[in-house]
């Protein structure tokens, strides 16, 4: 469908031809012989060096050396070229003219070129390589990519497995994403038996856009050995191992989306947004020219509650811990006064490639009324009936050594939940108030804490049951403050128009 279609071209450059083709029956899904047996058959399919791979964006090494590819050859051109089905996927056969000429180590010559697809339905057709978990769709673009029209008319010649056709016309630049600039590298293997681990493969960032007809033609034309449709054409992702991904460009991060310089653009200007709002609201008789977030020690507003209104959907409050987030116990305190039904991002922690490394939010529903609790992206509910207008304290603790989870609400505990037994919370990540953290460049506007918030500490260990109720107290300094988080000392930079409210939730 895209990338990976031409990236197999390049890789089978490097094995050279000549796979033994003995003819047993494997399959990816079905039978003795599906992709997790592959390796009874074919040693190497059960190597350290499998393909394909699920790149991950926050683990890729960047390294700005690589060097595009450079195509000899690869223009139109007339001739013979061999088009086949083979009974797991089309493929091409290349005339040796074209070489690959700069970008990999040595010179290569093309050999073949195959292509892989989904089709259980449109949304599974893409590309073997996943990116942070998310295959890539063959995009559907309304009009017909006419560089494929030629090679997906043909397909009806060579529907059954074992036909094969000579096609005439063959542009392979034109079906490879105009962009050949950014990719990722790795050491991988062919992605089918027998798995030879003799593959650098190059995996191009750009989509191919093809129409929504030529994907259904793609998916519904070919027939493997059984006389069934050619479909689900792909090896699931293999363990990455000891291996490093490398790109050629800096990706940009994002929460199962494709940065696309649009979105990046989008996000900067949603933050500049913001931080202009805030500029606004803090300073509007005030000397300050450019808008910049408020940052303030709060020792001096003591006691200070953050009102986060509805019509300042944008805002959240970023705090500069006193302590390392490095943590395998934790009690999180913080006193909430949610002024809209619906879920409240009350605090998220996002670091180690996790968005969710530590995040609580509280669900304030009619009829569910739950905490929730991610630590690593892994999720527990902590549902309860606690009811009230007012102002209501919660605390949630968690211990690593038997994963432990307990919520209290003003003082009074429920029941016992487990979650991530033998984790440790990652150091060096990003913690705010407010809202759902969406990568590093986006803070998400969904379930946006509305109401108003204060008291929030968080301790590296589990508090008692009589300090978790002291948090009640009403008294100054009767109450004991985080030694991670302190509410009152930790430093906070303020954006998109937070308020600071004068009543105290004792007054
Ligand atoms: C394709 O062309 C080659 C070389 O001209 C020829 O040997 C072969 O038989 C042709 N195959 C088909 C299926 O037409
Ligand atoms: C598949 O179907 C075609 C057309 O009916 C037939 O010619 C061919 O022999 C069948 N192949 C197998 C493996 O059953
Ligand atoms: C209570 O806090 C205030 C302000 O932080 C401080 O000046 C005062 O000494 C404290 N009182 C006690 C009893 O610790």
């Amino acid at each position: 469908m895209e990338l990976t279609v031409f990236v197999s071209a390049f890789l089978l450059c490097v094995v050279s031809a000549g796979i033994p083709h003995d003819g047993i029956h494997w399959t990816y899904t079905e039978g003795a012989l599906d992709q997790m047996h592959w390796p009874t058959k074919y040693p190497a399919c059960g190597g350290k060096k499998q393909s394909p791979i699920d790149i991950q964006r926050r683990r890729v090494r960047h390294n700005p050396d690589m060097l595009q590819l450079e195509l000899n050859g690869y223009d139109a051109q007339r001739g013979t070229f061999l088009m086949s089905n083979n009974g797991h996927s089309v493929q091409i056969d290349l005339p040796p003219t074209m070489v690959i000429t700069k970008g990999l180590p040595g010179k290569y010559t093309a050999v073949q070129m195959h292509l892989h697809w989904g089709g259980w339905d449109l949304e599974a057709s893409g590309a073997e390589h996943t990116v942070d978990g998310i295959r890539y769709m063959a995009e559907d673009g309304h009009f017909e990519n006419t560089y494929y029209s030629d090679f997906i008319s043909n397909l009806a010649k060579i529907k059954y497995a074992g036909q094969s056709m000579n096609i005439s016309n063959l542009d392979v630049r034109s079906m490879l994403p105009e962009n050949l600039n950014h990719f990722f590298r790795y050491q991988g293997s062919l992605t089918t038996p027998p798995c030879y681990e003799s593959i650098l493969w190059t995996v191009f960032d750009t989509p191919i856009t093809l129409s929504h007809n030529q994907i259904r033609k793609l998916e519904s034309t070919l027939m493997d050995m059984d006389n069934k449709t050619l479909w689900n054409d792909y090896r699931i992702a293999q363990p990455l191992n000891d291996r490093v991904v490398e790109s050629s460009f800096l990706p940009r991060l994002g929460k199962g989306t494709f940065c696309r310089q649009d979105e990046i653009e989008s996000r900067l200007h949603k933050i500049e947004g913001l931080i202009t709002s805030l500029g606004k609201h803090m300073h509007s008789g005030g000397g300050f020219r450019n808008p910049r977030p408020a940052r303030y020690e709060s020792r001096g507003l003591f006691p200070l509650v953050l009102n986060f209104q509805e019509k300042n959907a944008g805002s959240y409050a970023l705090a500069r811990l006193s302590h390392s987030m490095d943590l395998s116990a934790f009690t999180v305190c913080m006193h909430v006064l949610p002024q809209v039904e619906g879920l409240h991002t009350a605090i998220s922690y996002a670091s180690n490639g996790n968005d969710n490394e530590l995040m609580i939010s509280i669900s304030e529903d009619r009829d569910a009324k739950e905490v929730g609790l991610w630590i690593d992206n892994e999720f527990v509910n902590l549902p309860h009936n606690f009811r009230s207008h007012d102002w209501a304290n919660y605390c949630i603790t968690w211990s690593s050594s038997n994963g432990a989870v307990e919520l209290s609400i003003n003082g009074m505990v429920g029941e016992r939940q487990h979650l991530k037994t033998g984790y440790r919370i990652s150091p060096g990540g990003v913690f705010i108030l407010g809202k759902d953290q969406d990568g590093l460049l986006g803070i998400s506007n969904a379930n946006a804490f509305v109401g108003k918030m204060t008291d929030v500490n968080v301790w590296d260990y589990v508090l008692t049951t009589a300090d978790i109720r002291d948090q009640m107290s009403c008294e100054r300094n009767s109450t004991m403050v985080g030694n991670v988080f302190s509410w009152g000392t930790t430093q906070l930079s303020l954006y998109g128009g937070i308020e600071l409210d004068s009543q105290y939730r004792c007054t």
